[in-house]
């Protein structure tokens, strides 16, 4: 029995998470590396928690030949470097979660692959209960989101009656508003809207949850969130690193498709959205496309003004963008954005959301700040205030999980003296653990038929439909002047200007 002792006092009372029905994994791009540092690895910490069924397989499907026995060994080295648990020789732990894998060999335009899958998977199912439940994950290249799907379609797997079979899309889904509704004509062919969960990992994150949370559990902040009380919004999502590996991909992409688009608007749709009606998931997309479709679109005039762009160059002993491996010496693609929203509803009416991201900046964090009004009246004098800010609160959805408040009080002693202080929640203070892998959320939510942590069509078409114009007012405007920020600074100084027109600086995450 547990000793209840022990347990953190936010912890006590949680109940253990539904385990999913019986199902089949099918990850295409099994020897890629998002199986291999993300998929795998949350699965094997699902598994060593207890919270995959007991009738379960993964079936890794991809180019190259290998063996069962290859295929495990491979990822028996990425679980080791990247799950929380460890496949250590004290227990039999990895060699019962390898048992549950297997490798197929197929090209993903080939037929007779399909062919051979379909047979694999209802071996699969008389040899482990696995009950024809199908969930499928496309962790390829985009091109072959709709090949796959289309060719699952064909050999007869996308619907086999009385089982289900889902289809998860990984991000980014599109690379503009045109191919994104295409892409999605594409797989609605195939699958219907409720078998296909597109992932945008971000809302997988235990403190992105944890806005609903936030927001439509707390009575006292419901009256205050609005634009009676609330002065701007700023939300950041800074990293330090560069492209890493991921040049190739990145240079075609930039910070605009690849962060703004999905990761910051899904962030402004739950800081932003109305309470929706139950946390069914048709109600809560309901809601977040109601808020996405009232932010207001930009024209080319707007693009000039509120939206600019940067490069790094080297800084503090870091190469600068243009020669990082796989991207073009002459390349114009942007690391860093910064964007001033509008949203055109009742509660947010003159309230702008300013909106950054960048690569190389000075500090990793994922930031939503809401900067509240100052107080109408000044009761205290100039020099006893000053140097206090109205009161913030922050969302700090990653690192250092958790959620502070900053208000004014008085300094001990018999002056009156004004200072800042902090109330702060921490995840890792109040509940003794860290939050758990987003993916190992979205891959029990898959199972579990629950879409609420997954973009529906409309709400990636909205999102697309705002970022795009951006897109093509850039294509028609002269190169820019990069690169114009250097490795390990805040940006560009443009970024400054913009929120300085307002009277309005940036406040470090
Ligand atoms: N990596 C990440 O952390 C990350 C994060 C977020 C999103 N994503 C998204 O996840 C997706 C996958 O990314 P990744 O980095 O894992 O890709 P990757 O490392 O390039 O892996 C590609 C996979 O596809 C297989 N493949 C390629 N062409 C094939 C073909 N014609 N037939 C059969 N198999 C083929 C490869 O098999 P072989 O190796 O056998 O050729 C490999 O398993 C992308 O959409 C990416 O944007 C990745």
């Amino acid at each position: 029995m547990t000793d209840q002792s022990a347990i953190p006092p936010l912890r006590v009372g949680l109940t253990a998470p539904r385990v999913p029905p019986p199902n089949i994994l099918v990850i295409f791009g099994a020897t890629g590396d998002l199986t291999r540092r993300k998929l795998v690895p949350a699965l094997f910490d699902l598994f060593c928690e207890n919270r995959l069924p007991a009738q379960f397989c993964v079936v890794g499907f991809a180019r190259r030949e290998q063996s069962d026995d290859a295929f495990r060994a491979d990822l028996r080295a990425s679980v080791q470097q990247f799950a929380r648990a460890k496949p250590d020789s004290a227990s039999d732990r990895w060699e019962k979660f390898a048992q549950m894998i297997c490798y197929h060999q197929a090209e993903f335009d080939s037929a007779d692959g399909y062919a051979r899958l379909a047979q694999r998977l209802n071996e699969l199912d008389a040899a482990r209960g696995t009950q024809g439940n199908r969930l499928f994950y496309l962790a390829t290249a985009p091109e072959y989101y709709a090949l796959i799907a289309e060719r699952l379609g064909a050999a007869n797997l996308a619907e086999l009656g009385g089982a289900w079979e889902r289809l998860i899309v990984e991000k980014p889904f599109g690379s503009d508003l045109t191919s994104a509704c295409e892409l999605n004509r594409q797989l609605r062919a195939v699958f219907d809207e409720a078998q296909i969960y597109r992932i945008d990992h971000y809302l997988g994150k235990e403190t992105v949850q944890n806005i609903f949370a936030f927001r439509f559990a707390n009575t006292i902040l419901e009256p205050l969130w609005n634009r009676n009380y609330v002065d701007h919004a700023q939300i950041t999502a800074a990293e330090t690193v560069g492209v890493e590996n991921r040049g190739g991909y990145y240079d075609g992409a930039g910070a605009l498709r690849d962060m703004v688009q999905s990761h910051l608007l899904q962030l402004v749709a739950l800081t932003a959205m109305e309470a929706p009606v139950s946390f069914d998931a048709t109600a809560v997309h309901d809601e977040k496309v109601k808020v996405l479709r009232a932010i207001c679109p930009l024209c080319d005039h707007d693009v000039d003004d509120v939206v600019a762009r940067g490069q790094y160059a080297a800084g503090q002993g870091m190469i600068a963008y243009r020669d990082e491996p796989r991207v073009a010496k002459d390349s114009n693609t942007e690391t860093y954005v910064v964007l001033k929203l509008v949203i055109e509803n009742w509660r947010w009416a003159g309230v702008p959301f300013y909106l950054r991201t960048g690569k190389r900046l000075p500090k990793r964090a994922t930031q939503i700040r809401i900067q509240f009004k100052p107080v109408p009246h000044p009761l205290f004098s100039r020099d006893v205030v000053s140097g206090i800010e109205p009161n913030v609160i922050a969302l700090r959805i990653q690192p250092d999980e958790g959620i502070y408040w900053e208000f004014a009080a008085k300094r001990p002693g018999q002056a009156i003296q004004l200072s800042n202080v902090r109330m702060d929640f921490g995840y890792a203070t109040s509940f003794g653990a860290a939050p758990g892998e987003a993916y190992e959320t979205l891959l029990l939510d898959a199972m579990r038929g629950d879409s609420t942590l997954f973009n529906r069509n409309d709400a990636v078409e909205v999102a697309w439909s705002l970022v795009t114009p951006i897109l093509e007012r850039w294509a028609q405007l002269p190169p820019p002047e990069f690169p114009n920020y250097a490795a390990g600074a805040w940006g560009p100084v443009a970024a400054d200007r913009m929120i300085a027109r307002d009277g309005r600086v940036w406040q470090a995450p």
